[in-house]
């Protein structure tokens, strides 16, 4: 029997914000032109897909995911041509393309809610969104931008009434009880799968209705809607991912997760749990998370990044005590660590108080933990951030390509750039780039293009089974990956000092047993199979040969 594989099995996905990456045209904005010339450079560093923040038309209140049309391309990106001579280059690279899907809600300046606030009450142009006369309705939901709104409702003048918005005041919520809008946000799927995109990136799933005595998330509605998008892509014949977005806990995220709802969906919880664990130099937790993630959605897709254009969740409290915060917290340089509605506002590599090690550390766990890695644009590098930017641009700066002018991103004058390039100490572009980093062979980006070569060459890493170990040790985990005639043992440092310990392998007693990376040969495996890993040190091993399949 033929079984078919998705695209994504073992994929690689590389999050990258348009605007921010590569400016084709010399305005100061990245754009596509400027992303189609960087293919070659991304099919070079191995990643399998790409992830696009917006690219729709939009006034930019919240960095694009503030849609004025669905169906268009943003001005200053380019339009539905380049789009289409981008994706036609990425596919002839082998790289696929997955796109923002922002199904809650719209600009306020978006056709449909201009509309809607000068129609009748009740009448059906007003219906697509939620309104209501009084501000308390669904009181129990959360107020989400926390720093920047203090109710969910927003008056209008015109309307006559308060309209829903769970995020900016600038994005009123689309009311899903409402059967056109499904209609219409099926049509935007339909019109972007018939362009030829791989895959989507579900904005804030959670969201979609709304219910009295509940936090409005996650209600039977929204999945019975996300199965409909699902039938819809199945029915399309495409092989098109459906990644689900929701900042919760694993047991919260995995609903989602189902053979008829979405394919993938991030783990945000495992992310708060490897910062965390490298915080506190304690691995017990992130392998409670792990095994639980395994156990709620087995067999299923996680999305594992570090971080993305948004704050570092650490779980409101609950997931990560507030000692571990505080200490990330306090290895950052200026202000209060830039705390912001949800979490901290920093790029990984000040998280990490730029320490390349722990860069390598936490990626060599995405990239060999059950799960789909995702790479956020100049992570790669190390790159740093600017924390005195308003909202979350800190994180959203431009890419540093060269030592050259704007770090080669732009050829625009200072002034016009969409945000200023990284010139803080330690994290100079003129330093940090690509051209630099290429020629070292020492250098965090030849690391990451390494391990993504073994990575591909490992198929156990890519989709094999998934077990911890025990080390004995609270820093250490370690764990095997597996498939019929490949086993790879992981084992991963999360302190700061070295550690050595012995590992249990009798059950491979008498195999052999080799360091991944430079193939260099241990020790037979035994019932006392000692290791030592230096700070934040990590190493894959095959165990016993890779036979070859008949
Ligand atoms: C999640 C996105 O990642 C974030 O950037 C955005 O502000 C909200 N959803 C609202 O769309």
């Amino acid at each position: 029997m033929v079984t078919s594989v998705s695209w994504w099995e073992g994929a690689v996905v590389y999050q990258l914000i348009p605007r921010s990456y590569s400016d084709g045209d010399g305005d100061g904005i990245g754009d596509l032109k400027g992303l189609s010339g960087r293919l070659s450079y991304l099919r070079w560093l191995g990643v399998d897909a790409i992830w696009l923040t917006p690219i729709y038309p939009s006034p930019l209140q919240d960095g694009g995911y503030d849609i004025t049309d669905f169906k268009n391309i943003h001005p200053e990106l380019g339009d539905l041509a380049a789009f289409h001579r981008f994706l036609t280059s990425a596919h002839a690279q082998g790289i696929k393309v997955i796109l923002d899907l922002v199904l809650n809600h719209t600009s306020h300046l978006h056709p449909w809610f201009q509309r809607a606030r000068w129609a009748p009450k009740g009448s059906p142009e007003r219906d697509v969104y939620v309104w209501s006369d009084d501000p308390n309705r669904y009181a129990e939901a959360p107020i989400l931008f926390r720093n920047f709104e203090t109710s969910n409702w927003e008056w209008d003048e015109v309307a006559g009434q308060y309209y829903l918005h769970r995020f900016l005041r600038h994005q009123p919520d689309l009311n899903y009880e409402n059967p056109w809008v499904q209609e219409q946000m099926l049509g935007v799927v339909d019109f972007w799968l018939q362009k030829g995109v791989d895959g989507f990136r579900l904005d804030a799933v959670p969201f979609l209705f709304e219910a009295e005595e509940s936090r409005c998330e996650g209600l039977e509605q929204t999945h019975d809607f996300l199965r409909k998008v699902r039938t819809f892509v199945d029915n399309s014949g495409k092989d098109v991912l459906l990644l689900a977005e929701a900042i919760q806990p694993v047991e919260e995220a995995a609903p989602y997760l189902a053979e008829d709802e979405l394919h993938a969906a991030f783990n945000f919880e495992l992310t708060a749990q490897l910062f965390a664990g490298v915080a506190s130099g304690n691995s017990k937790n992130l392998g409670l998370c792990l095994n639980k993630a395994q156990e709620v959605a087995p067999g299923s897709c996680w999305a594992l990044p570090l971080r993305n254009h948004d704050e570092l969740w650490l779980g409101d409290g609950h997931l990560v005590p507030e000692e571990v915060i505080q200490s990330i917290r306090a290895g950052l340089h200026q202000g209060n660590g830039h705390w912001l509605n949800w979490g901290i506002n920093r790029r990984l590599a000040p998280l990490l108080n730029g320490d390349p090690r722990a860069n390598r550390l936490l990626h060599a766990l995405i990239y060999s933990l059950p799960g789909m890695p995702c790479i956020y644009y100049g992570d790669e590098l190390g790159m740093g951030d600017w924390p005195g930017l308003r909202d979350r641009d800190p994180n959203r700066t431009p890419m540093a390509w060269t030592p050259g002018r704007n770090g080669g991103f732009s050829t625009a004058p200072d002034p016009l750039l969409v945000l200023p390039p990284i010139t803080a100490p330690g994290y100079d572009y003129r330093v940090v780039n690509v051209e630099v980093q290429k020629h070292l062979p020492g250098s965090l980006l030849n690391w990451h293009r390494r391990m993504l070569t073994c990575r591909r060459l490992l198929p156990a890493l890519q989709a094999g089974g998934f077990e911890i170990l025990d080390s004995g040790h609270p820093s250490v985990l370690v764990f095997v990956r597996y498939i019929k005639n490949m086993t790879v043992l992981v084992a991963a440092n999360l302190s700061a000092a070295g550690a050595s310990f012995h590992l249990d392998l009798s059950r491979w007693e008498g195999a052999s047993t080799r360091e991944v990376l430079w193939g260099c040969y241990y020790p037979e495996a035994n019932e006392k199979w000692f290791v030592y890993l230096s700070s934040y040190g990590f190493n894959w091993w095959l165990i016993g040969e890779v036979e070859e399949t008949k």
